[in-house]
């Protein structure tokens, strides 16, 4: 059906369940559906020439914009939390309390930075910040066929904006949801804005944006890509949803995760640093032009 289905990247639970869901999202049209996408790690890369590739909030920590301690810091904060997130052994209650704890932590390190506004796009521009392979064509082809994509991310939407501006693709139908700075008069970072967003969260943050989801409701089928087992909640707030086709990238501790993310997501993607699938994907629900 799809050619690039077969790749040796791609690993199914139910093929079954796939092919239904694509044929029943083809028959629907492109005009009933949504884009629902995490962002760091699921449209960046995870690595790049053997090197983990940065974060939004990794882009910041390894700028000139905080000290080398703060930097320190945040490093040691990930190098404690980070396995914690992946780890596939613990349940979400556990780890709901110590996402809390990373994100508030490093906020407020970052907080005490007093970052400035006006140096975000230099730092961007200068970073490693590298979207996955194929990324234009996903971004093009869902704007020129004017389907909504929201971008749900527990990174930090004002990086996160500067990439894919940078990059030329934060078209007209992007609307992102995600932590944001706050800034003074002075453009000095004070907080962040709104609910916190993290890995385990995106439920409730879905269930905030209720405006959002009521706008798209005439689009009850939703593709959704991830790398988090946090990620599959990212459409809870969808209306009347009617079919949904979860695409997870798995990055990290593929062995003893493969089997969780087979079991909730409907395709995975094993070390595939690619956009190759979902844009297959969207070429058979969406055909030509
Ligand atoms: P995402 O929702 O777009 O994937 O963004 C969340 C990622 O941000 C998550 O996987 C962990 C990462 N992160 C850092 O790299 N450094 C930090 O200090 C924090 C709080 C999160
Ligand atoms: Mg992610």
């Amino acid at each position: 059906m799809i050619a690039a289905l077969s790749n040796a990247s791609v690993h199914m639970k139910d093929r079954n369940r796939v092919e239904n869901v694509l044929q029943a999202m083809q028959k629907a049209g492109s005009n009933t559906m949504q884009v629902i996408s995490d962002f760091d790690m699921t449209l960046t890369r995870f690595e790049h020439k053997g090197k983990r590739s940065p974060t939004c909030h990794n882009i910041l920590e390894d700028s000139k914009l905080v000290t080398d301690e703060c930097r320190v810091q945040l490093k040691e904060l990930m190098n404690k939390f980070y396995p914690i997130e992946i780890d596939s052994s613990r349940s979400v209650e556990e780890k709901l309390p110590l996402m809390v704890e990373w994100w508030t932590t490093a906020h407020k390190l970052l907080v005490q930075q007093k970052i400035k506004k006006d140096l975000l796009a230099a730092v961007v521009r200068e970073s490693n910040a590298m979207l996955r392979e194929d990324y234009r064509p996903f971004f093009d082809l869902l704007e020129q066929h004017s389907v909504p994509l929201l971008i749900f991310s527990a990174g930090i939407g004002d990086i996160l904006e500067e990439v894919i501006r940078q990059a030329g693709v934060f078209h007209t139908n992007v609307q992102v949801f995600s932590n944001y700075m706050d800034f003074d008069e002075t453009g000095t970072l004070t907080a962040f804005k709104g609910e916190l967003i993290h890995t385990y969260n995106k439920r409730e943050g879905a269930l905030l944006n209720t405006g959002h989801f009521q706008e798209l409701r005439t689009r009850p089928n939703v593709l959704l890509l991830g790398d988090s087992l946090g990620d599959l909640t990212m459409a809870d707030g969808v209306h009347d949803l009617c079919n949904i086709l979860k695409v997870g990238f798995l990055n990290d501790k593929m062995e003893e995760r493969m089997e969780s993310y087979l079991n909730s997501y409907d395709i995975v993607l094993l070390k595939d640093e690619t956009l190759e699938v979902p844009n297959a994907i969207l070429h058979f629900l969406m055909g030509p032009q």
